[in-house]
């Protein structure tokens, strides 16, 4: 196993690492966007004349004079190209100017008349557009059912009916989405941005402005953050496309963290109703999840919060649904684990409610419910060590410690006050997802190896952990290895998404050194996986782990602070353990946050989220994570990939709010089961 640093490491604490918005370019303007003010309706007029007055003002932007672009499959990409206003927040208009101040003085001049229409942005499970979709993401069936699980349910000795609220949350990377469009004279548009995936971004804006693809370039080599955000192209890099064309000049646009609230996708929110049956010895004989979760009518995004449950527990009869409502609202997107997230969350609170209800320890409880195959699919998994990951956490967080529940709750008296003190569990998974990918590797004169593939390292260590595997793959040093990322001329790439990047790319990565190995010096081999992935045998691949959480609740004021964290994992082979720690305690930080602090408000009558920044968005930071660790157990598992890697970018995040919001019960006696458990909601 080798541990390495990040290879960019001394790049980006130096400030020589580059990102979109920091590329240097002779002549540029900057653009700055304009939004709906208005919840629903049309743009009735935009008047610039006071706009086009302003000294340093080269155009202004908007569906009264914006250029035809070709439709794609978002709706939210068509920018200015209809009158239409679908949600409040929506770019409506922009100016492009000199500078950035004079951009952002002449937006506020720009006259913007609506037509408004009522709007309707409130989540219900009664609401009239309330609609099943065909498929939830990626492509799972929206529905499944297997045996009877109503009368079931109804036939069992103990039952766990509840439902759980998550709220909508944002995706807040330190480094906003920002892009940087130069148009050449021969007609090639170079896009520096900050993505997931510059392949894929390539493409849209080819599609887009009806381009060959082979006429766009997108280079991304450092991204600070993405969590999904920058998983698929936002307006931000269409607008600073479309800006560059109509000036004829570079535009850079950088998205304010304001206006990330309405215009970079986040977390659907989502009611949960869980129906537990058990027999006296909790065993499963019936399991229904049932969502309710939210999408825009610009683009339909269908979120997969039941699928979690079909990998979970084995019950013969089981029922999971998704249902949408479509809302004048910004579309949701992707945010770590989307769907995992929120539904292991109130799957797993279920499961801490049933062991109350049966008197059963939650990881007994979890252990006797191991399924022998994938539950829905019937499939073998490909390796399945959640049991040993409850074990191996229980042992280290000193559960048997743990006052039995139920239990009153114990005080503590100390220096700071009255304290209650509970300890939660909650199980995790993610899938792994294999993607098909292409890389080049090449042998240098100077008996250093050159691998190149489009892959993205938003701050995972993509880099790093590219190299090990090529290393390897060459049985060469890590140092004699370059390997080539973030730029949409090199060999075509899936985006870091799905946790999928280091299977994906990483298969690439190995081909391409194995057949470089006979390769002459200087000669550039490339290779696809197209095929090797499609022809994978029939296997449930999932990763697991176990989230442990223990805190402390002020019996006066309701505070409560996460005293320790620690979650195990089983991931099948950890290829480079400091990058693959700081990516499970990364996600578990976010888990914290889910449970405790992170909620975007939306406002039914003004149609908007009405917390727009880090000081009324809280994201967990340094002082409310006290003690958190990660550990792992090393699977050998052959039916994954070459490196025998599942994902980890995500699994991290995946129950950690449920350990937290179970801890927090243990610790009070209080069920709290919408999130976030706030003082408010506790006391
Ligand atoms: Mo991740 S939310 O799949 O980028």
């Amino acid at each position: 196993m080798t541990a390495l640093d990040r290879i960019e490491a001394h790049d980006k604490l130096t400030g020589r690492a580059r990102y979109a918005f920091e590329y240097p370019v002779e002549g540029v303007a900057y653009a700055y966007a304009v939004q709906a003010n208005v919840g629903k309706g049309r743009v009735r007029s935009v008047a610039a004349g006071e706009a086009l007055g302003l000294p340093g003002v080269l155009a202004v932007l908007s569906c009264e004079n914006a250029p035809a672009l070709k439709p794609v499959d978002d709706g939210e990409l068509a920018l200015f190209q209809s009158r239409a206003v679908s949600y409040r927040g929506q770019l409506v208009a922009a100016v492009v100017a000199e500078t950035l101040e004079t951009a952002q003085e002449a937006a506020r001049l720009l006259r913007v008349e609506y037509d408004p229409e009522p709007h309707d942005v409130r989540i219900s499970t009664g609401h009239p557009t309330l609609y099943k979709p065909d498929k939830v993401n990626p492509a799972f069936p929206a529905d499944t059912e297997q045996g009877d699980p109503l009368g079931a349910f109804s036939a069992c000795a103990v039952q766990v009916d509840a439902t759980y609220t998550t709220p909508a949350q944002h995706n807040n990377p330190m480094e906003p989405h920002t892009s940087l469009a130069l148009w050449g004279d021969d007609g090639r548009l170079v896009v520096y941005d900050s993505n997931q995936g510059a392949s894929m971004v390539r493409d849209t804006l080819a599609r887009l402005f009806d381009l060959d693809s082979s006429r766009v370039r997108v280079v991304s080599p450092h991204v600070g953050g993405g969590f999904g955000s920058k998983g698929t192209p936002r307006p931000n890099v269409v607008l600073a496309a479309m800006a560059a064309r109509v000036t004829g000049r570079p535009v850079k646009y950088a998205v304010t963290r304001q206006q990330m609230f309405a215009t970079t996708g986040y977390r659907t929110p989502t009611i949960q109703r869980l129906r537990l049956g058990a027999d006296a010895e909790g065993r499963l004989g019936a399991v229904l999840h049932e969502v309710v979760e939210q999408t825009s009518t610009v683009r339909e995004f269908a979120e997969q919060t039941a699928t979690p449950t079909r990998v979970m527990y084995g019950a013969p009869n089981m029922l999971t649904s998704h249902r949408l409502n479509r809302l004048d609202v910004p579309s949701p997107s992707w945010m770590r684990a989307p769907g995992e997230t929120p539904g292991m969350y109130a799957l797993e609170c279920a499961m801490d409610e049933l062991a109350y209800a049966t008197g059963i320890d939650p990881i007994e409880l979890r252990i006797r419910n191991e399924p022998e195959t994938e539950p829905i699919s019937g499939l073998p998994f490909s390796s399945r060590n959640l049991v040993a990951c409850l074990r191996e956490g229980a042992a280290r967080f000193g559960w048997a410690d743990r006052v039995p529940m139920p239990h009153a709750p114990t005080e503590r008296r100390g220096p700071r006050g009255r304290k209650l003190v509970g300890m939660g569990v909650a199980a995790s998974t993610y899938p792994g997802y294999r993607s098909p990918n292409r890389a080049s590797a090449r042998r240098d004169p100077d008996g250093r190896f050159t691998v190149r593939i489009a892959a993205a390292d938003i701050g995972t260590g993509a880099r790093t952990t590219l190299t090990i595997i090529a290393a390897e793959a060459l049985g060469v040093e890590p140092s004699r290895v370059t390997v080539e990322i973030g730029d949409s001329d090199l060999p075509r790439a899936t985006v870091a998404g799905g946790s999928g990047g280091t299977a994906g790319w990483g298969t690439a990565v190995v081909r391409a050194c194995e057949a470089v190995l006979t390769a002459p010096e200087g000669v550039e081999v490339s290779v696809d996986t197209a095929e090797e992935v499609r022809a994978q045998e029939k296997y449930a691949r999932h990763a697991f782990g176990a989230q442990f959480a223990e805190v402390e609740v002020d019996a006066d004021t309701a505070e409560i602070r996460v005293r320790r964290m620690l979650g195990v994992f089983a991931a099948g082979r950890i290829i480079n353990p400091k990058t693959a720690r700081s990516q499970f305690i990364g996600g578990m930080t976010m888990g914290l946050g889910m449970a405790l602090m992170e909620e975007s408000v939306m406002d039914g009558e003004f149609g908007d989220f009405v917390n727009r920044d880090l000081a009324q968005y809280h994201v967990a930071a340094c002082a409310d994570v006290l003690d958190i660790e990660a550990a792992w157990i090393e699977e050998d598992d052959p039916h994954l990939n070459p490196m025998g890697s599942k994902g980890i970018g995500e699994i991290g995040i995946v129950g950690a709010a449920a350990a937290v919001a179970n801890a927090v019960h243990h610790a009070t006696g209080v069920r709290v089961r919408d999130l976030p458990i706030t003082p408010a909601r506790l006391l």
